[in-house]
């Protein structure tokens, strides 16, 4: 079976009509761009002749009804196919709020962009003849309402059933968290858990049995992608955050054997009254991030004194944007040694320190 197709993946876009706009001090998504970036980008994806769309979540600001009104109205009138799965910030309340949906509200909005047979949070679906798109919910909530990123049972009790079935297709994973550390000791850092599925260790166990070996995530606002033990993550990053990325994948087979995935990434850098959208974004991150790396250098494992902090921080002004932006090389030579060391780990390198650049552009043999 020969399979060929080309989709493209837009995350985190946080849609915000202007009404709904709402302070702008400390927020990192800089949401007034969420639409005209849209706007340019399905302009590009139109004229890109591809088969479908991904959406891995935070679809909207907040989960505002007019902002997902505003959205499904706008994905039905697209030439191809979109697939979209709900992120935290699409349903921040187990029960519909003033100013947003509630939890089991979500997936009536999106009944033509895979929810079609389920009014369930999760679905599957054939997106092109042996190609089996699995969308998975990682919203949660406790019984306090709090809300979680995790796999709930009901789900992992479909999924055990659905993969065995699926297996002589080519299997490709959507979920808001991510699944695989995109971020040295993500998954037990304060800062870098929350961006993490709770139990992603269980979906890792099931997928690998099935040999699924591709995961699309958004969730962090970062250009990644990571490979843990036969399986890859692609993690793109938010349509309203620097770099203002969007990915286009060609898949080339024969067969379910040696796959070739080809990313392409782009980004929008301008937008009319945003002319300087790429350095103007940057900055807007650089301008937020102080309490965030102060946080990163006093925290374990650094540790280091806030005085001591204050003396490095301005260095990491555009720390959290470059590694947006992907493929970064970190190499603070003024910092003390200790402190030096931790910060390179970020960078793109392969285990013995060379460059590892496949943030962006890759072509991966699947
Ligand atoms: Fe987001
Ligand atoms: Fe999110």
């Amino acid at each position: 079976m020969s399979i060929n197709f080309r989709f493209a993946i837009i995350s985190d876009p946080h849609v915000a009509i202007p009404q709904t706009i709402r302070g702008a001090a400390n927020r990192f998504h800089l949401v007034e761009v969420s639409i005209p970036a849209l706007e340019l980008v399905f302009d590009h994806l139109e004229r890109q002749n591809i088969d479908f769309l991904l959406i891995p979540g935070d679809l909207t600001q907040d989960g505002e009804p007019e902002n997902h009104q505003w959205l499904q109205q706008r994905l039905a009138s697209l030439p191809f196919p979109a697939y979209v799965i709900p992120g935290n910030h699409d349903v921040p309340t187990l029960l519909s709020t003033e100013n947003s949906i509630g939890f089991d509200d979500f997936s009536a909005y999106y009944c033509q962009f895979g929810y079609q047979n389920s009014q369930k949070h999760y679905y599957t679906c054939e997106v092109i003849p042996g190609v089996q798109l699995i969308a998975l919910n990682s919203n949660q909530f406790n019984s306090q309402g709090k809300q979680l990123g995790c796999l709930d049972e009901e789900q992992i009790a479909w999924l055990e059933q659905l993969l065995p079935q699926v297996k002589d297709k080519l299997i490709l994973v959507m979920i808001h968290h991510n699944v695989i550390e995109h971020l040295p000791g993500q998954s037990h850092h304060e800062l870098g858990k929350r961006y993490m599925l709770d139990n992603a260790s269980v979906l890792l166990k099931m997928l690998r049995e099935a040999e699924a070996k591709l995961i699309f995530s958004g969730h962090l606002h970062v250009q990644d992608i990571a490979y843990q033990e036969g399986i890859y993550e692609i993690t793109t990053g938010s349509l309203v955050s620097y770099p203002h990325p969007y990915r286009i994948i060609e898949v080339q087979a024969n067969g379910l054997k040696n796959l070739e995935f080809k990313i392409e990434s782009h980004r929008v850098n301008t937008l009319s009254g945003w002319e300087n959208l790429a350095e103007f974004s940057r900055n807007w991150l650089g301008d937020r991030s102080y309490p965030f790396m102060m946080k990163l250098l006093t925290s374990h494992p650094l540790n280091l004194e806030i005085e001591e902090a204050e003396k490095l921080v301005p260095q990491l002004r555009y720390f959290w944007a470059d590694m947006a932006d992907g493929d970064a090389i970190f190499d603070f030579v003024d910092f003390p040694p200790s402190v030096r060391h931790y910060f390179q780990y970020f960078s793109a390198i392969n285990e013995d320190g060379s460059p590892n650049l496949i943030d962006n552009h890759a072509r991966l043999i699947i």
